[in-house]
């Protein structure tokens, strides 16, 4: 199957960007809350609804190609991922800053063939930031070229931690664990509530490394192609490949910061996708 990558990119934006002005609009109003694994998972309607718009629209265009959506995912559709042309499809990143809001939200879209991704958009409307990148073609923000920090050494990284959206007794004791051992060696941490502005802040360079456990391909698999566009390595925090359903992520500004962190990670490995 030949896929025209110029018009996917081009119907993607347009839709990302018809997206964001309802999630614009929305997000310092009331809104229905949902929950779903734990009480902090949280789903609104405009989870939903910018995924169905998103999905219906790019199907309508593209009937052959494949979705992984996390609201679909969350109403029982399986989650595959295969060689077909996928979107991978998060509406909302930072749900909980949504409900709150607090500014930190985008809709994340990885489109991939063949397994590779080949378009990446993080787009937070909130804030009017628009990270695109295309495989091969360097990564951007409304527009114009951006780059890791190029930071090698760890005391000197701003790292980003996370919580997630579990208060899952192994994965809280073990996000105390690497932060009570990370804290004190690095210049400074952040929490930005969203997996793929995290990744964003990396691709840009205003933090340098980054890493988290049971986050999904909707979180992350547009910040992997921005982050690597925007010349910043994407790994599993073991040091491996990375692996788009292992729910396991660590992106930095270069290799050497990678590998100076990961033996200090203390790893859990959560179920896959
Ligand atoms: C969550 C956010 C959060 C991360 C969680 C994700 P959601 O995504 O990206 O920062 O820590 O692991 O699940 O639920 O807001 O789409």
């Amino acid at each position: 199957m030949s896929v025209d990558l110029d018009k996917c990119f081009e119907v993607v934006m347009e839709l990302a960007r018809n997206g964001g002005k309802i999630i614009r609009e929305r997000i310092y109003s009331k809104k229905t809350i949902s929950t779903k694994s734990d009480r902090v998972d949280l789903v609104t309607e405009t989870d939903q609804e910018v995924e169905k718009m998103l999905i219906s629209n790019l199907r309508a265009e593209f009937p052959d190609h494949k979705f992984i959506g996390e609201e679909s995912t969350a109403e029982g559709i399986p989650c595959e991922f295969t060689d077909a042309p996928t979107w991978i499809i998060d509406p909302v990143d930072g749900t909980m800053n949504f409900v709150h809001g607090y500014p930190n939200v985008c809709t994340s879209i990885a489109f991939t063939v063949n397994k590779v991704a080949e378009i990446a958009i993080i787009y937070n409307p909130v804030l009017e930031q628009m990270f695109t990148a295309r495989r091969g073609q360097g990564a951007k923000l409304n527009g114009k070229p951006i780059h890791v920090s190029g930071e090698k050494d760890l005391q000197q990284a701003l790292l980003i931690l996370e919580c997630g959206t579990t208060h899952e007794e192994e994965k809280m004791k073990n996000n105390f664990k690497n932060q009570q051992t990370l804290t004190p060696i690095v210049h400074g941490t952040r929490s930005n509530g969203s997996a793929a502005i995290n990744m964003a802040m990396v691709a840009m360079g205003a933090a340098d490394v980054y890493f988290e456990f049971g986050i999904h391909a909707w979180d992350y698999g547009a910040g992997d192609l921005l982050v690597r566009e925007a010349g910043g390595v994407c790994i599993d925090p073991s040091g491996g490949p990375l692996d788009i359903m292992a729910r396991r992520m660590l992106c930095a500004a270069t290799m050497e910061l990678a590998q100076e962190i990961v033996p200090k990670i203390s790893q859990i490995y959560p179920p896959r996708d």
